[in-house]
């Protein structure tokens, strides 16, 4: 067991002393016959496979009937594994509860918002606030840990998996009695609800807690604040059985190493990463590209954003995909190459680990067209050769192994409560979506060769030169306090529309918009204006926004104008402003602009904070730079944005690790959508 900076950290297979960076996938060898077993050994040794997540499925097998277990099928793997040099991330098991629980009982199955339940037939099908469902699983937890708790194979454990994807909502009489007790912690009294609730509107005034429910379906809108503590409940309430199984898992195996699959990805939002971290001994994140123009900028943005939730330390990519899913549209299959790029920028932003969902495609079942890293067609396939190299090239990289992120001078401050609340309904649009503007904001850095970190709210903003805060709508008192104190010790604050406008009960700031960033902009707003779809407004910058405007009124001397609005009902009033404050400043943006929009603004922010690209002109924003440091080195990866093959003269460094890739493997050219790693003297 290594101690990683007062984390826990796996004790990787076969050489503990030695880094190296995990290399595996789920493994669910139930779905096959045991010869297949011994084959997919021998080829898990051929791709260099170290460790496998095991069982994660495997409830109704472990356990057939309430009183009756097998264990002989998962002892034989974990004994094959490890025999085989394979080391093991056992899963709890809990995930999928199986038919006899479901139909002996019903009462552990979710309900939906319109009062619908939710049958079994695919996977987790269980309210986490069950009482039922949760000494069931506490049950195979506990016996899984005695049985497997010293075994040699076993380097951490798995809890359930990815706990919410399907289950984050339940409305049922479990949930809405443990909704009244969160709610009780929180407010104390019945009154105190009344008041963060604002149920003097529409006669909603509770005088008991027993008359308090989820949002379930309603008549009209739903009261805001319900909905937004029934999303802060619903996260707790997936946290809280995270926290039961590991105090089994701790009780019982006190030194092995605890964590659970995050999904930070595209609008997976239900789940409050940042507020999870702390509960897992090492992080570790799933993640699936979603096709479209900046599909490789959010696979960026999500690592970025999972590194620094695991406070710059590594983390494990648990899955992501070697080629097509099965569950989007249209399953498109990577390009060449993709496989590399995809995985080593996740090691790029300090992923110890590159797993996939998941080892041998199924033959049978609702995912049996989602890749694998062992195909339908066999070994004899492109993606098994391209796994094969992964695997190669992993082991180039294995000191990389156990560096950390080091930190950018720029940062993206994402923030949950904020994209919860900015896209509630009844607002003055229902077309906001907060991650598109915030991953807008990191494609613009990416375009301008800036290296930006994305972090949580909660993280120490202070040591940030320049902060961009993309609606930032949920500002409590402290929250812009923080802010304040930022800009005036020299910091630089950008943020946009519909920032700083309501409080942590949203209830609105009043007095003017941006509410409690008002001052700290030096502007006031009285009435949003919201675009309609095939509206758009032109600015005297040559950009052009879409979405939203705002009518923006002066209240400080010390504001300038960077952009006008030069089209529409605003023409002639500011679109884009700052406020200069010593030597820190406040900026503000009005509209939304797009990634090619922000870049003037941007540009001028960054030179105002001093903060410049590390890249050589040519590269700036062809290709995106990650940096991993260790006490004496530093570990530049450059990834290639673009179709076209990049020469990287003008970087020092050695070459550590070059992708070939298209036709153009030249000395010191890196190749279309092609990753290098360099190493570097620390300086
Ligand atoms: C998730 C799940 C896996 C599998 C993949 C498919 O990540 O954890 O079990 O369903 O998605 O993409
Ligand atoms: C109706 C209702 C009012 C209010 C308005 C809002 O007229 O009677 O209570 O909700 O709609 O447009
Ligand atoms: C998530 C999961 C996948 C799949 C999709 C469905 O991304 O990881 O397994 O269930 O959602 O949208």
């Amino acid at each position: 067991m290594q101690e990683h900076h007062g984390h826990r950290w796996l004790r990787w297979p076969s050489d503990p002393v030695r880094p190296r960076l995990g290399f595996g996938a789920d493994y669910n060898p139930e779905q096959w016959p045991r010869h297949v077993w011994d084959d997919d050994v021998r080829a898990m040794k051929v791709a260099g496979v170290n460790i496998v997540s095991l069982a994660i499925f495997s409830w109704a097998r472990i356990q057939p009937r309430a009183d009756e277990w097998d264990f002989a099928w998962l002892d034989d793997i974990m004994d094959l594994l490890h025999t085989n040099g394979i080391a093991v991330d056992l899963a709890t098991a809990t995930a999928s509860p199986p038919p006899w629980l479901t139909t002996a009982h019903p009462e552990i199955l979710p309900v939906d918002r319109d009062g619908r339940t939710v049958w079994p037939g695919a996977r987790q099908h269980w309210r986490p606030t069950s009482p039922v469902f949760r000494e069931h699983a506490l049950r195979l937890v506990r016996a899984l840990a005695g049985r497997y708790g010293s075994h040699p194979a076993l380097a951490a454990w798995h809890v359930n998996n990815e706990l919410g994807c399907h289950n984050i909502y339940d409305y049922s009489d479990d949930a809405a009695a443990a909704f009244r007790q969160w709610l009780c912690r929180r407010y104390g009294t019945v009154e105190a609800l009344n008041q963060a609730w604002g149920t003097a509107f529409w006669s909603q005034r509770y005088s008991d807690w027993a008359q308090v429910l989820p949002p379930r379906l309603a008549a009209s809108h739903p009261n805001p604040t319900q909905q937004l503590d029934f999303k802060r409940f619903s996260s707790d309430a997936l946290k809280d059985h995270l926290r039961a199984e590991r105090t089994v898992l701790r009780e019982v195996t006190p030194g092995i190493p605890v964590t659970t699959n995050f999904m930070v990805m595209g609008e997976t939002k239900g789940m409050h990463y940042a507020d999870w971290a702390s509960e897992v001994d090492f992080v570790a994140n799933d993640h699936y590209v979603v096709p479209g123009p900046q599909a490789f900028d959010e696979l960026s943005f999500s690592a970025n954003l999972t590194g620094n939730i695991a406070g710059g330390r590594p983390w494990y990519l648990m899955e992501h995909s070697t080629s097509a899913v099965n569950w989007q549209p249209v399953n498109v299959a990577k390009a060449p190459g993709g496989l590399a790029r995809d995985s080593l920028t996740h090691v790029a932003h300090g992923a110890d680990a590159v797993c996939f969902f998941q080892w041998r495609q199924s033959a049978a079942g609702a995912e049996k067209y989602h890749s694998g890293m062992l195909p339908h067609a066999g070994e004899d396939s492109a993606v098994f050769r391209a796994v094969t190299e992964l695997g190669a090239a992993l082991r180039d990289l294995a000191e990389v192994a156990g560096t950390t992120r080091q930190r950018a001078r720029a940062a993206v401050v994402f923030d949950w409560e904020s994209w919860w609340t900015a896209e509630h309904d009844s607002h003055p649009t229902d077309r906001l979506r907060y991650r598109r503007e915030a991953l807008d904001w990191y494609t613009a850095l990416l375009d301008l060769g800036v290296r930006a970190d994305v972090v949580p709210v909660t993280a120490e903003l202070e040591h940030y030169d320049l902060l961009v805060a993309p609606i930032l709508h949920v500002v409590p008192a402290a929250l812009a306090d923080r802010l304040r104190a930022y800009v005036a010790n020299g910091g630089h604050l950008v943020t946009t529309y519909f920032s700083g406008i309501v409080d942590e009960h949203d209830h609105v700031w009043l007095g003017g918009y941006p509410g409690a960033l008002r001052d700290l902009l030096g502007i006031r707003i009285e009435e949003f204006a919201p675009l309609l779809d095939d509206q758009c407004v032109e600015l005297d910058n040559g950009t052009t926004g879409i979405l939203w405007t705002d009518r923006i009124g002066i209240i400080d001397a010390d504001v300038e104008v960077l952009a006008w609005y030069k089209s529409g009902d605003l023409a002639g009033r500011a679109a884009i402003t700052r406020r200069s404050v010593g030597t820190g400043s406040a900026t503000y943006v009005s509209t939304r602009l797009g990634p090619a929009g922000l870049r003037p603004v941007l540009t001028d922010v960054l030179d105002t904070a001093g903060v410049h690209s590390e890249l050589p002109d040519t590269l700036r924003g062809q290709v995106e730079l990650a940096v991993r440091q260790s006490a004496d080195a530093e570990y530049w990866f450059l990834v290639n944005r673009t179709g076209e093959p990049r020469e990287l003269s003008g970087v020092e460094g050695t070459i550590l690790y070059m992708q070939q890739a298209g036709d153009t493997a030249a000395p010191g050219v890196l190749g279309p959508h092609a990753v290098s790693v360099l190493r570097r003297r620390q300086v």
